[in-house]
């Protein structure tokens, strides 16, 4: 709400008469506050606050152009059938991005309320709850995460998964899909075939292991359920920016050199 606001002079209503009915809606001031609090309530962190899917760049690849789509797609009809998505990809490819960019969308299309949660800091924090100093319980950690109308888990398969962090994975995910809340979840691990039919075998984390080695097959399914799955075959963004970048620089040297 904004008291100045010339518009609705910080009521947040405006009236307009329609067929001598008065009839009243939000004032933008209202709305823009509104997306701005669910903004800040999505907790992205700052390195990845200007991803939007607007600039997403493909830079013209097929496999990135199909991953756009895709997804476009999936907001589209957005929720849809309620799935979530699997993005899975080595890293940098740009799969935090994505998913941000999805919740950019989702709070300025549809003022959907959604949260960022990095998956190994998730399990940081739950540990830290069970010292006995600490002011925080388990439960007030792990209620947000649960509730969350669309939760993005950030970095599934990085920490070495025992079976405490099984259990854990598996009570948010068994939750959220019980109550049909979609989860976005992203991973540098792929699965068998994501490998098999690679263009970029060597990019991914660890050649020999699977997302399923790495959370086994009882998740691995319930993700399977849970989620629609899109691969993002792709080369690392900041690698791929530095050789056009240096292809650019190679190029506008030789132009220099044939002007001269
Ligand atoms: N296609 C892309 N267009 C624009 N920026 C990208 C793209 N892919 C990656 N980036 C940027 O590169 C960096 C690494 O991407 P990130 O999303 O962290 O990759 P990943 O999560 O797959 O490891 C981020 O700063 C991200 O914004
Ligand atoms: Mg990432
Ligand atoms: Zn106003």
């Amino acid at each position: 709400m904004n008291s100045q606001c010339p518009n609705c002079q910080g009521t947040t209503w405006i009236f307009n008469q329609k067929d001598g009915v008065r009839i009243g809606h939000r004032c933008p001031c209202y709305i823009n506050a509104q997306k701005a609090k669910l903004i800040e309530l999505a907790d992205i962190p700052v390195r990845y606050q200007n991803c939007y899917l607007s600039n997403f760049n493909t830079g013209g690849s097929q496999s990135l152009i199909r991953v756009e789509n895709q997804i476009r797609e999936y907001l589209i009809s957005y929720p849809g059938d309620r799935k979530g998505l699997l993005l899975q990809g080595p890293p940098g490819v740009g799969k935090t991005h994505l998913a941000v960019g999805i919740i950019h969308y989702l709070i300025e299309d549809k003022h959907i309320p959604c949260l960022f949660c990095d998956f190994r800091e998730l399990l940081h924090t739950i540990r830290a709850t069970y010292d006995h100093t600490s002011q925080l319980s388990e439960e007030s950690v792990i209620r947000p995460i649960l509730k969350a109308d669309l939760l993005v888990l950030d970095e599934l398969g990085a920490e070495k998964t025992t079976q405490w962090v099984r259990d854990t994975l598996m009570f948010i995910l068994n939750f959220r899909y019980n109550k049909m809340l979609p989860t976005i979840i992203t991973t540098n691990y792929p699965d068998r075939d994501d490998l098999l039919f690679s263009s970029y075998k060597d990019h991914w984390q660890d050649q020999d292991e699977t997302l399923e080695d790495r959370i086994g097959a009882r998740l691995r399914s319930r993700l399977h359920e849970m989620c629609m799955k899109i691969c993002i075959d792709a080369e690392d963004y900041r690698k791929r920016k530095t050789q056009v970048a240096f292809q650019k620089g190679i190029r506008g040297k030789l132009n220099t050199r044939q002007e001269d």
